[in-house]
C-alpha cells in the first residue's frame, strides 16, 4: 500500500556514492529562514486505508518551471507526496495522512547546496532566476548526483528529493504545499499551534491531517512550530498582498492562483496561536449545467431562475457559510443576457462572468496615513453613475445592504447573498439592527433562493453531504411569501409550481405577458439546459463558463435554431 516509500528505496541504490563526506546537517540548516526548511509531517505507520492516491507537485507551481527543466534536458521524475486516508486511532475518525518523500542527510546536503546556489544568483542576477539551470549545474559540479543519459540530465534519487522540496519550499508555503495541490481539498485551516491541520475534503469532510506544527522535527532536531507557522502566515499574507501585525492582527485576501486566505496573527485574537483558513479556489467556475448534472438544482429550476434574470427580478442566496451561495450566484449570472451591464461589489473578488460588459468592484481596507478605506457600500454607491443593469454584491452583511436595497428600489437589478438559515429568519435579520432594511423595502427583493449542505443516501446505501437548493420564495411582502420551488428530500426531486410565482406573474403582466406563456418558454429553456448538460464538450470544458454563456446567447438571438443544434449534440 505505501508504494512510494518503498519505490524511493529501491531506487535509492541506483547511485550508490552519493556524496563524500557526511558533514552535520543541522549546523547547516540554522542559516536558512525557516520556512525554507525541507520539513515534512512525521512519518506515519499506515496500517490500513479507505483509499490513497498520489498528488502532483506540480499542479501548483508555475508552468514556466516545468518548461524551464524540459529545456535544460534536466529529468523532472521527482517524487510526488501520496495521500492515505487513514484512520486516526485517537478520534476513531478518519485521518489525511501526506508522505512526502523521504529525506536523508545525502538528500538534505544536496538541498542545502541548490539553495546556496540559488542565493547566490539571485543576489547577483537579482531578477528571474532558472531553477531547472541551477539544479542542473549544481548536479554536475557535485560528484555522483546526476548522469547524463544521452542528452538528458538524470538526477539520483537523493537529487531528486531534494529538487522536490525546492520546488515546494520556493513555489509553494512550506509543508502545506501538497495540501494547497490536493484538488480534493476545499479548505485547510490551522486552527492554533497545538492542534493538526484539519482539511475540508470533498469526500470525507472535516478531517485532521497529520500535520501538526507543534510536533516537527527535521533530522532528530525538533523545529520551532510557532515559528515556522508565523513565517508561513507572513509569507501567505503577503502572497496575497496584505499584511498583518501585532498591531493590525487580523488580515483576509487572495493568492495569486486564487485561494482566499483569512487569517490571525499569534495570540493577539485567537487564543491557540496564529491561525489561517486557505479556501482553495475552484479550478473553474461552476455552471449552471454542473449544479443540474450534481442536483443542486432541476432543469426546470434552473431554466426558471433564467426566465426569472431575463425580467430583471431581483433575487438573494441564502444559506450558511460554505453552503454553497456565491457558486449559485455565479451561475445564475452567467445567465444574464449579454446585452446587459453588469456591475459586481466583493470584499473578495470571487465571481468570474463570461460577460463582457462587467464591472468588477472590490473594496480595500485603509492602508498608512493615507489610504482611504473604500468600503462595500462607498462602491454600491458608485456602482449606481456606471448605470449598470444589475447591480451584484457578493454578500450583504452590514451597510452596504441597505444601500443595495436602496439601490434596487428605484428599478435597478440586483442579486446578493445572505448568510440566513431560510426566507424568514433571513428578512427578520434584514429588517432588524444592524441592517434596518425598512419592511416597504423587502419585496425589492423578489427572489429568495434557500440553499444547503444536507446528508442524503446515495443509491448504494451510503450517506453523503450533498447540496441542493430546497426552496425559492417570491416575496410578495415582508410577511408573504410564495414557495415557487420545493424540493423533496425523500425523493430527492424539485418541483416547480408556477402558479405560486406571484411576483413573475406582476411582472409579466405590466408587459402584458401572461404566466401561461412564461410557463411554456420556461419548459422550452429547461429542455434547452437538459439537452446542453448532456453534451460532455460542453460540460466538461475547461472554460465551460464561457461556452454556456455563448449558448444562452445564442439561444436569446436565435431560439429554434439554438435548440435544434444541441439537441444534434446532446447524447
Ligand atoms: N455545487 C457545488 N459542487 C461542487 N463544489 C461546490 C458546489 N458549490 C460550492 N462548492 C464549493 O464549496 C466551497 C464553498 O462554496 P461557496 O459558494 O463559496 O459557499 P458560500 O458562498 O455559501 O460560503 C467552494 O470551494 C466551492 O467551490
Ligand atoms: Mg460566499
Amino acid at each position: 500500500m505505501s508504494a512510494l516509500p518503498q519505490k524511493l528505496g529501491k531506487l535509492s541504490s541506483i547511485f550508490s556514492k552519493s556524496v563524500q563526506q557526511a558533514q552535520p546537517v543541522d549546523a547547516l540548516l540554522s542559516r536558512l529562514p525557516l520556512t525554507l526548511y525541507p520539513v515534512s509531517a512525521p512519518e506515519e505507520e499506515i496500517i490500513e486505508s479507505v483509499r490513497d492516491y498520489e498528488l502532483d507537485l506540480f499542479s501548483k507551481i508555475p508552468p514556466q518551471i516545468k518548461s524551464d527543466f524540459v529545456n535544460e534536458k534536466v529529468d523532472i521524475n521527482i517524487p510526488n507526496p501520496h495521500v492515505f486516508i487513514s484512520t486516526d486511532r485517537e478520534r476513531g475518525t478518519n485521518k489525511y495522512v501526506i508522505i512526502e518523500p523521504p529525506l536523508d542527510q545525502n538528500s538534505i546536503l544536496i538541498y542545502l547546496k541548490y539553495i546556496k546556489e540559488l542565493e547566490r544568483r539571485l543576489l547577483e542576477e537579482g531578477k528571474e532566476i532558472n531553477v531547472a539551470n541551477v539544479v542542473k549545474e549544481v548536479s554536475l559540479k557535485s560528484k555522483g548526483i546526476a548522469e547524463f543519459t544521452g542528452n538528458r540530465l538524470i538526477l539520483s534519487i537523493p537529487a531528486r528529493v531534494a529538487t522536490y522540496y525546492l520546488l515546494r519550499n520556493v513555489f509553494g508555503f512550506n509543508l502545506l504545499t501538497p495540501l494547497v495541490s490536493d484538488p480534493n481539498i476545499e479548505d485547510i485551516s490551522i486552527n492554533g499551534l497545538s492542534s493538526p491541520v484539519f482539511i475540508y475534503h470533498r469526500e470525507y469532510e472535516y478531517i485532521p491531517t497529520n500535520i501538526n506544527f507543534a510536533k516537527l522535527s527535521l533530522v532528530n532536531q525538533p523545529i520551532n512550530g510557532q515559528d515556522l507557522l508565523d513565517q508561513t502566515l507572513l509569507r501567505l499574507v503577503y502572497l496575497a498582498g496584505k499584511t498583518i501585525s501585532v498591531a493590525s492582527p487580523i488580515a483576509d485576501g487572495m493568492l495569486p492562483e486564487g485561494d482566499r486566505i483569512a487569517a490571525t496573527f499569534r495570540r493577539e485574537v485567537s487564543v491557540k496561536g496564529s491561525s489561517v483558513v486557505i479556501r482553495k479556489f475552484a479550478g473553474r467556475p461552476i455552471t449552471i449545467l454542473d449544479l443540474i448534472i450534481s442536483g443542486v438544482m432541476s432543469p426546470e429550476v434552473a431554466a426558471y431562475l433564467w426566465y426569472a434574470i431575463d425580467l430583471r427580478m431581483t433575487f438573494m442566496v441564502m444559506g450558511v457559510t460554505g453552503a454553497g451561495k456565491t457558486t449559485i450566484l455565479n451561475a445564475i449570472l452567467n445567465l444574464v443576457k449579454e446585452t446587459n451591464k453588469v456591475v459586481t461589489i466583493e470584499d473578495i473578488p470571487e465571481l468570474r462572468l463570461a460577460q463582457d460588459n462587467w464591472v468588477q468592484l472590490t473594496a480595500r481596507q485603509a492602508y498608512g496615513d493615507t489610504g482611504k478605506e473604500i468600503s462595500l457600500m462607498d462602491l454600491v454607491k458608485l456602482s449606481l453613475r456606471y448605470r449598470p443593469d444589475i447591480i451584484v454584491v457578493g454578500e450583504i452583511r452590514g451597510a452596504e445592504a441597505y444601500v443595495l436595497f436602496q439601490a434596487i428600489s428605484t428599478g435597478h437589478g440586483g442579486a446578493t447573498t445572505f448568510h440566513a438559515y431560510d426566507i424568514e429568519s433571513a428578512v427578520k435579520r434584514l429588517m432588524n439592527n444592524p441592517l434596518n432594511i425598512p419592511q416597504e423595502w423587502i419585496p425589492m427583493m423578489n427572489l429568495g433562493i434557500t440553499i444547503r449542505r444536507l446528508p442524503l443516501v446515495t443509491r448504494d446505501g451510503k450517506i453523503e453531504l450533498k447540496r441542493r437548493v430546497v426552496a425559492i420564495d417570491e416575496i410578495v411582502e415582508w410577511n408573504d411569501f410564495r414557495r415557487s420551488v420545493t424540493w423533496d428530500p425523500k425523493l430527492d426531486q424539485h418541483r416547480l409550481e408556477v402558479d405560486s410565482a406571484k411576483v413573475m406573474r406582476a411582472r409579466l403582466e405590466e408587459m402584458g405577458k401572461g404566466l401561461d406563456e412564461a410557463s411554456e418558454e420556461i419548459m422550452r429553456r429547461s429542455s434547452y439546459l437538459s439537452r446542453l448538460s448532456r453534451i460532455p464538450s460542453v460540460v466538461q470544458d475547461p472554460e465551460s463558463y464561457k461556452l454556456v454563456k455563448r449558448y444562452i446567447v445564442k439561444y436569446s438571438m436565435k431560439p429554434e435554431e439554438a435548440m435544434r443544434e444541441v439537441s444534434i449534440l446532446a447524447k
